[in-house]
């Protein structure tokens, strides 16, 4: 049975929380699916570090404000989002609901923030673009034949899509032990369907398992991505190119020299490199580096209205968020993310009216401790 069948107050209350989509999505998805998306790699220390960081800290809120309704709009690459939470590239949406990404890119659309569809999508850049008319990025994986890279950058430009999001931590993919544990796959009948005229052209099949997804990584993608790259892609996109993944100053900094328009902040919610920084650790040193000339995202561990505040008092222009909207996804299609996405609307509102701020831009590192 699904969330919304259920009376307000009965055995099944709709989630009050985003934490609360999880053990409920766990009980619908099949183990491996459920592992697929909350897994990381080896160890698991970045999917724990990166949550734990936002615990460390605590609020110096303003008395006496009289804020009553904050202003929670932001504006990312000329787009004015409803609030600074955005929805990350997440893989095989279809695999949490029949509807996959076309529901999630419907709820962010009527919830007024952006939607980023993955290369690995289970529906392709075409239908999503046409199933909303919301703000809408393409995360890229670059492919070794700049060919069919400028064919799925072109895609995304015909369809739609405001800006270009280069995956830069993703070389290879990083060991996803639950996945080997499980022999995880696609499921029968669900295709990447981006892929599809890029193996065409190889003679494979869109429908991959894990392990021949991450032998596809080694062979198709560019694990020799190099500065050079980045360089060719910017000059090469009609749209704005973020480069997402990055944790370091110096590499933020080479990025803007590149010429991106934005830099995110993420280590892929800790599936690559185990014990990377978590990100609300990395983002000062980013922001510093940034130096206002781009703005800085950042994603990995957000959860609570007020670890957006944390982020954005550190000087992240947004957050985005990933496996809390599967699970939402999951539990309820479309319904599900759209009353996920108000949540955190209400957790902000409400918070900014404590802490004192009537809009974004009053967040700086003044108001929070670290402890
Ligand atoms: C991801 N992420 C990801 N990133 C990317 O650039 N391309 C992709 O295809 C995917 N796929 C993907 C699948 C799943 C199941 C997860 C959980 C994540 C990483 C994603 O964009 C984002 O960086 C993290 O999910 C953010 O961390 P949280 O919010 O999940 O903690």
């Amino acid at each position: 049975m699904r969330a919304s069948d259920e009376a307000p107050g009965g055995k099944n209350p709709p989630p009050v929380r985003l934490d609360e989509y999880e053990p409920r999505a766990r009980a619908l998805l099949p183990r491996a699916t459920y592992d697929y998306f909350a897994g990381g790699a080896e160890d698991e220390a970045t999917v724990a570090a990166n949550l734990a960081a936002y615990g460390r800290y605590r609020f110096r809120f303003k008395v006496l404000s009289s804020v009553t309704n904050p202003d929670l709009a932001c504006e990312v690459l000329g787009a004015r989002l409803a609030m600074p939470v955005q929805l990350a590239a997440t893989a095989t949406q279809k695999m949490a609901h029949p509807d996959g990404e076309v529901a999630a890119a419907r709820a962010a659309a009527a919830a007024g923030v952006a939607y980023s569809l993955s290369t690995l999508s289970t529906v392709s850049i075409e239908d999503v673009g046409a199933a909303c008319r919301g703000t809408r990025w393409f995360q890229l994986y670059m492919y070794r034949d700049r060919g069919i890279t400028t064919d799925l950058i072109d895609r995304a430009a015909e369809a739609g899509y405001n800006a270009v999001q280069l995956t830069v931590d993703t070389p290879r993919l990083g060991r996803r032990e639950r996945d080997f544990r499980n022999g995880f796959g696609l499921p029968e009948g669900m295709r990447y369907e981006n892929l599809t005229g890029a193996l065409q052209r190889t003679g494979e099949s869109a429908e991959l398992g894990q392990s021949a997804l991450s032998s596809y990584f080694t062979d198709q993608l560019d694990s020799w991505l190099s500065w050079k790259d980045l360089e060719w892609l910017v000059s090469n996109s009609r749209l704005p190119v973020m480069a997402k993944g990055v944790v370091r100053g110096d590499d933020a900094r080479r990025a803007v020299g590149a010429g991106v328009a934005a830099v995110i902040v993420s280590n892929h919610g800790g599936r690559q490199l185990d014990y990377s920084i978590a990100t609300l650790d990395a983002l000062p040193d980013v922001v510093q580096a940034v130096a206002g000339d781009v703005p800085v995202l950042v994603d990995g561990g957000v959860r609570r209205g007020t670890d957006v505040l944390k982020a954005l008092a550190l000087g992240a222009r947004s957050v985005m968020i990933g496996r809390p909207y599967l699970w939402a996804l999951a539990v309820d299609g479309e319904a599900g993310v759209s009353r996920m996405l108000e949540l955190m609307r209400q957790e902000l509102t409400v918070s900014m009216s404590l802490l004192g701020v009537k809009s974004l831009s009053e967040l700086s590192e003044d108001l929070l401790v670290r402890q």
